[in-house]
């Protein structure tokens, strides 16, 4: 098909999430790795919003900047608008693209930027006001990049030579523009000489551990062990866990994180054998408004995804089935959130403040 392209196994390092090209927008389809590295034209919001909506595009700062581009999409069609009709346009898209997943904050967050930056011009006619958005689309692409590589900067010091790292789901380069959030002090690291092992949960139901996670460090050449979720208690008990990095949905105001379903019994666990839990996040993750955890909205997913197996029924017909696809992890459990701005600390509700709200 001439919207999609196919690239090589093994050029990992090349696959962005997110291409930009020609004023073009291109996702990598991610529910076919790690077998097949396919690039999807999105020629219209609804693709752009089933793209989200269905993980092709996933991942916290992935779905923002996907959003971003999204409204592009929307609103190249419509430069004929006078202003009050293209900003109205516009909210109706951003309200529409928002709407596809809500745990994430980095969405609405892109969205808003995106809108506030039309809104905030005085220019009149919808021509000059789509070339606003799409400069502000391409500055928060742009800028994703720049914040992962400052959260390694800064997470690159909490690692040892031979040290053991748990993650948990896919924080990493293809959540992201590039780096990742969680793997972004591992490939400094590895690119700095130092030697470590990385265990990656398989995160169930979606796999995003052992499809991407996995997929994407090793290609990277850094050692990592897929396990499944019900091993990283035992592995921690062997002793061959140092330390969890995972990365995160929205951190609220007392430091409370949302993260891929299954990131709190990691947290537990880690609890209980004494090993720190770092959560790392750029600046756009961080929602002072929500207060704490509990006021996170939760996406339920499909019962399918819990029910098969691929193609194949896991699960007997008509069975009750509770698919959350994040969980909240207590402040308590969390021993430093590493962002563009620095390593933040308990306690979180001062520290953050100070951090973030400018
Ligand atoms: O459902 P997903 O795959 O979008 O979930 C992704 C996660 O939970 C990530 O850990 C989180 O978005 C941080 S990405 C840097």
């Amino acid at each position: 098909m001439d919207n999609q392209r196919e690239m090589k196994q093994g050029d990992a390092e090349k696959v962005k999430s997110i291409l930009w090209e020609k004023e073009q927008l291109f996702l990598l389809d991610q529910t076919r790795l790690p077998g097949e590295v396919l690039l999807e034209e999105q020629n219209s919001v609804e693709q752009v919003w089933d793209a989200i909506k269905q993980l092709k595009v996933r991942g916290a700062p992935a779905i923002g900047v996907a959003g971003a581009y999204g409204l592009v999409v929307a609103m190249r069609e419509q430069t004929s608008l006078d202003r009050t009709a293209f900003v109205a346009e516009l909210r109706k898209q951003a309200a529409y693209l928002d709407s596809s997943r809500p745990t994430a904050v980095n969405l609405h967050w892109a969205l808003t930027r995106v809108v506030e930056s039309v809104e905030r011009s005085r220019l009149q006619s919808g021509g000059d006001l789509f070339a606003v958005l799409q400069k502000t689309a391409e500055e928060i692409h742009a800028e994703d990049i720049q914040l992962c590589r400052s959260i390694g900067e800064h997470g690159v010091s909490l690692m040892r030579e031979g040290m053991g790292i748990l993650t948990h789901c896919n924080a990493g380069r293809l959540a992201t523009s590039d780096y990742g959030t969680a793997t972004a002090p591992m490939y400094l690291a590895h690119g700095r000489g130092m030697g470590f092992r990385v265990y990656s949960d398989e995160s169930r139901p979606l796999l995003q551990g052992s499809r991407l996670t996995a997929w994407e460090l090793q290609q990277a050449g850094i050692d990592v062990t897929t396990i499944t979720d019900n091993m990283a208690a035992f592995v921690m008990q062997q002793g061959l866990i140092d330390m969890v990095i995972v990365g995160t949905d929205r951190v609220a105001a007392n430091g409370d994180v949302a993260n891929k379903i299954g990131t709190l019994g990691v947290a537990i666990m880690a609890k209980h054998f004494d090993i720190p839990v770092y959560v790392a996040c750029p600046a756009s993750t961080v929602d002072l408004s929500t207060a704490t955890g509990e006021q996170i909205v939760i996406e339920e997913r499909e019962a399918e995804e819990v029910t098969h197996f691929g193609l194949r029924r896991t699960a007997p017909e008509g069975i009750k089935v509770r698919n959350p696809a994040f969980d909240v992890t207590p402040h308590e459990l969390v021993t430093g959130i590493i962002t563009d701005r620095g390593i933040i600390r308990p306690p979180f509700s001062e520290t953050l403040k100070a951090a973030f709200c400018q």
